[in-house]
C-alpha cells in the first residue's frame, strides 16, 4: 500500500490530532541530555552532591528563556553536570524512551555528547554504557528500538573529536552513526573532513546539523565534504532554490525540530515556520523534538502545536512525515516496512470510519 491508495480527504480534520498521537512514528533528532527534566536535574544533583545556582525547580524552568542557540546552548551544558555514573545515563536514558513509546515512536535515534562528559571527568563508557543497557530495557519493556548517535562538539578543535571517536571505539557495537552539534556559526563542518572520514570507514552513519542558524552553504558542506546521510535541522535551505532542488532530488532527509526552532529565535511563532514550503518541494522533512526538556514539548506535542499553527497541514501531511520519518531511519528494512503497515493501517482505519 501507498499514500496514493489512501483518500485523505476523507479523514475529517477533528480525528486529526488523536490521529497525530497514536500514528506510528520515528524520533531522528533527540538530544539525551535535552531531554534532562529540571525534576530530574534536582534528583541526581542531590544524588551526586552537586551544587546548583538555582534554589528550586521553578527558579530553573524560568531561566529557560532563550535569545538564541547559544543562550541555551549555556544553560544546556550546565544542566548536564549533574550527569555522573552508568546509572544517572541509565536512568535519563529509560525515561526519555518510556515517554517515547507512550507517544508510539516505534524508533529513536538518540544523539548524545560524549565530550561534555568527557570533560568533567566522567568516564566515556558509563555514558555508553549507561545509554545502551536503557535502550536494551526499553526494548524489551515497550518494543520501542532505540540506537545511539555519538555527536562531536563542533566548538571543539577536530583533533578533540577525533580522540573522543579513538575513546568511543571499544564500546563501537553501542552506537550506529556520528553527528554534529553545538554552536554553529563560525564552525562550518568542513572544520570535522577527517573525523568524519575515519567514522565513515568504521562503518557508522554520518549525520550533522547545519543550516538552523548557519548558512545554506553548511548544508552543502556537510553534505559534500562530511557526506552525511540527513541533515538535523537544515530549515535555512528555503535561502537557495538549487541546494532545495538538490534535497529534494536526492530525498536527503530534514530533521526539523519545530519548537526548538520557535524557542531558539530560528521563526517568530509556529505559524511563520516553514515546514509546508518544505513538504510542499518534495523534502523528505521530519518533526522531531531536539531538546524536550527545555523546549515546551515531546515528539506529540511538537507534531500538535505545529499543526494547529499552520492550516495547511493535515491528514495527508501527518502520513507524509511519519512516513518520512521510517524511510529516513537507519532501522533495518524489515521494520521499517512493519512500521510502515501500520501506519498505512491506522490511516485506512481513519478513511473508513
Ligand atoms: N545541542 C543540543 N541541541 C542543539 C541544537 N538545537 N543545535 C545545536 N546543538 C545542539
Ligand atoms: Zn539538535
Amino acid at each position: 500500500m501507498n499514500s496514493t491508495t489512501i483518500d485523505f480527504d476523507r479523514i475529517p480534520c477533528e480525528r486529526l490530532p488523536a490521529l497525530l498521537r497514536t500514528m506510528p512514528k520515528a524520533e531522528l533528532h533527540i538530544h539525551i541530555e535535552g531531554s534532562l527534566e529540571p525534576e530530574m536535574i534536582f534528583a541526581l544533583a542531590q544524588r551526586n552532591h552537586v551544587a546548583l545556582v538555582y534554589p528550586n525547580v521553578e527558579a530553573l524552568r524560568a531561566a529557560y528563556a532563550f535569545s538564541d542557540l547559544q543562550s541555551f546552548l549555556d544553560i544546556y551544558y550546565a544542566g548536564a553536570g549533574v550527569l555522573r555514573t552508568e546509572q544517572d545515563f541509565f536512568d535519563l536514558g529509560f525515561a526519555y524512551l518510556n515517554r517515547a513509546a507512550a507517544e508510539n515512536v516505534r524508533c529513536a535515534e538518540i544523539f548524545f555528547d560524549p565530550q561534555t562528559h568527557t570533560a568533567r571527568g566522567v568516564p566515556i563508557q558509563h555514558v555508553v554504557l549507561g545509554l545502551a543497557h536503557a535502550c536494551r530495557r526499553a526494548h524489551a519493556e515497550w518494543d520501542v528500538h532505540g540506537s545511539l548517535i555519538l555527536c562531536f562538539l563542533r566548538h571543539l578543535s577536530e583533533d578533540e573529536a577525533a580522540a573522543t571517536l579513538q575513546a568511543a571505539l571499544p564500546w563501537r557495537e553501542h552506537f550506529i552513526g556520528v553527528g554534529l552539534d553545538s554552536s554553529e556559526r563560525g564552525h562550518p563542518p568542513e572544520k570535522f573532513a577527517h573525523v568524519f572520514a575515519q567514522a565513515r570507514a568504521l562503518g557508522l552513519h554520518v549525520v550533522a546539523h547545519a543550516g538552523e542558524e548557519g548558512p545554506p552553504a553548511y548544508i552543502e558542506s556537510a553534505l559534500d565534504v562530511l557526506k552525511v546521510e540527513r541533515i538535523d535541522h537544515g530549515v535555512r535551505c528555503v535561502e537557495s532554490p538549487a541546494l532545495m532542488q538538490r534535497l529534494a532530488g536526492e530525498r536527503v532527509p530534514l530533521t526539523v525540530c519545530p519548537l526548538s526552532n520557535v524557542k531558539l529565535r530560528v521563526f517568530d511563532a509556529l505559524s511563520g515556520h516553514n515546514l509546508p514550503t518544505l513538504l510542499g518541494a518534495g523534502l523528505c522533512a521530519t518533526i522531531n523534538s531536539d531538546d524536550p526538556a527545555y523546549f515546551g514539548g515531546y515528539l506529540n506535542q511538537n507534531f500538535i502545536e505545529t499543526f494547529a499553527a499552520l492550516p495547511s497541514l493535515g491528514p495527508r501531511e501527518a502520513y507524509a512525515l511519519a512516513r518520512n520519518s521510517f524511510e529516513a531511519s537507519f532501522a533495518k528494512p524489515d521494520d521499517k516496512a512493519r512500521w510502515i503497515g501500520e501506519l498505512d493501517a491506522l490511516f485506512m482505519r481513519a478513511v473508513a470510519s
